[in-house]
């Protein structure tokens, strides 16, 4: 990754975009328990645009290169970027993942989940425990003077043992003043590889993994981002900082 310079941010800089981080995370935490069979998923969009904007925030996809929502939720064999719609009603069994992003007092908090709606096939609560695990292992694999490729491989290692598959169109990033800065990181990779992590870089980790094949389409919208296969995908999001010591998930809600 030559070329690629990230500047790591103060202790100044870290505690307010901490705030920002700290909204999003409180903002899926509302979630919780409100996401059940015969809901759509505009209603989220309100729920999470409400309490953002409520909090002095703003929801940073809408209007995002575009985005017409405040947050991506995506169902099912949706990969990532659905965009909320009064038409799609989440039945019992789906799984919907919902991605907040927050922009508050100059900083972006970027976080994500899957949620089970109703009740859910072992198979498929497999896939989505098995994906939140794939976020753990990146993340525990960050340290100062670590390689960006701990991440991606722990991930990768997990993920294929499991018997899914990594997203490779999409991938985590730097995040701070920008909503999607350097460096990328991704999700599958080599021990060893990659940038040196420091002290003071903030970057998300964010699996996407399939229950099929790997390959990602677009759909008409040049949003909504599927399975080529149709199989179903789960992902989870947090914001990390890298400490002296380790790491820290700045997207916790207390
Ligand atoms: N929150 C997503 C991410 O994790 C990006 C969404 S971009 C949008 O990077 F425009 F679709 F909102
Ligand atoms: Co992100
Ligand atoms: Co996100």
């Amino acid at each position: 990754m030559r070329g690629v310079t990230v500047k790591p941010k103060s202790q100044a800089e870290i505690e307010i975009m901490r705030e920002s981080c700290v909204l999003a995370a409180r903002t899926l935490q509302l979630l919780e328990g409100k996401i059940y069979p015969g809901m759509n998923t505009e209603e989220i969009n309100r729920i999470v645009h409400e309490y953002i904007v409520g909090h002095g925030a703003y929801p940073s996809p809408l209007n995002y290169h575009g985005f017409p929502k405040s947050v991506c939720t995506s169902p099912n064999q949706v990969v990532c970027h659905g965009i909320p719609d009064p038409s799609v009603v989440l039945q019992d069994g789906d799984i919907v993942n919902v991605d907040v992003t927050t922009y508050f007092k100059r900083f972006h908090g970027d976080t994500n989940r899957t949620f089970l709606v109703g009740e859910v096939r072992p198979e498929v609560r497999k896939l989505v425990d098995t994906t939140y695990e794939c976020m753990m292992r990146g993340i525990e694999a960050v340290r100062p003077g670590g390689r960006l490729g701990d991440i991606g491989h722990a991930i990768q290692t997990l993920a294929e043992a499991s018997g899914y598959s990594v997203v490779r169109e999409y991938c985590g990033h730097g995040i701070g003043y920008e909503f999607h800065e350097d460096p990328q990181v991704l999700h599958y990779g080599k021990p060893g590889t990659g940038i040196r992590l420091e002290p003071g870089m903030t970057f998300t980790i964010e699996p996407m993994i399939n229950m099929g094949a790997a390959p990602t389409t677009v759909l008409e919208d040049g949003w909504t981002v599927l399975t080529r296969d149709g199989s179903w995908s789960a992902q989870f999001e947090h914001t990390i900082l890298v400490t002296d010591d380790g790491y820290e998930i700045m997207t916790v809600a207390d």
